[in-house]
């Protein structure tokens, strides 16, 4: 059998942090600690790029990277800035990274990112048919899993909704901002889930994002048709993620 062992070092850029370990990508282990950096304000690309070469090299790293990032990532370049600075759109982050760090570096979407993690080592582990992982922050990542296999780019939570955007309306940040009780914010994700079912009709949703830790706080009160579980990889869902998407770049590059 071939030999997947390989070492990655994933990092998950936030909007005020950003993770990074080194990741066995064959079992999903970090293989050093996590080392978190604050997010450079405001967050312009040189900013950004310039801290994540300084944490590349804080870990002596040279080998391949993998990076989550808060936008749609297409073929490296960032296409949206819903909770980014706007002057990201177009820019070739994988281009720039690699000149930055001297590293091959490969960038997913966030919530793509944790996804892609829980699918092969976390809550979603060996499940067949549709999953959709949702990450409450900030703003709400989506990824979309079909027999494990993921189609990239969701962006769920920029559908147009009660009169701001889905996340704008029912984000984790919008329950501390607006101070709404847990059961006030349960009934604002349940009329999200309902448009989210109708269109999708996934068998399981997997929760991520910070507040999935307290997810005892809110399971409770959601009303959906799929079973809902929280992300096994909490927090760490994101860098391991990363990791593994540059691992499959890597692997289909030869
Ligand atoms: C972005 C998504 C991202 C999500 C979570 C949204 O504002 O549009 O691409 O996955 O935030 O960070």
């Amino acid at each position: 059998m071939k030999d997947m062992s390989m070492e990655i070092l994933g990092i998950d850029v936030g909007g005020s942090g950003i993770k990074a370990a080194i990741v066995e990508v064959s079992t999903g282990d970090l293989v050093s600690r996590h080392r978190h950096f604050v997010t450079p304000q405001p967050a312009t690309p040189e900013a950004l790029i310039r801290t994540i070469g300084e944490l590349v090299a804080d870990f002596h790293w040279q080998g391949p990277v993998g990076c989550g990032f808060p936008a749609v990532v297409s073929h490296g370049i960032v296409r949206t800035a819903a909770n980014i600075d706007p002057s990201w759109i177009g820019i070739d982050i994988e281009s720039l990274l690699k000149l930055e760090t001297g590293c091959q570096c490969h960038v997913v979407n966030d919530a793509d990112a944790a996804g892609l993690a829980e699918v092969k080592f976390g809550s979603a582990e060996n499940c067949s048919g549709s999953v959709l992982m949702l990450t409450l922050g900030t703003g709400i990542g989506s990824a979309l899993f079909y027999d494990g296999e993921l189609f990239p780019n969701l962006e769920l939570g920029a559908l147009p909704f009660q009169g701001s955007t889905a996340e704008g309306y029912a984000a984790a940040s919008v329950r501390t901002a607006k101070k709404l009780s847990w059961q006030a914010w349960s009934t604002r994700l349940n009329s999200f889930f309902v448009h989210v079912e109708r269109m999708l009709s996934p068998e399981l949703i997997v929760i991520g994002g910070g507040v999935s830790q307290r997810h005892e706080k809110f399971f409770h009160l959601l009303d959906t048709r799929a079973p809902i579980v929280p992300a096994r990889l909490f927090n760490l869902a994101g860098i391991v993620g990363a990791a593994h998407f540059a691992f499959e770049q890597e692997s289909s590059a030869g």
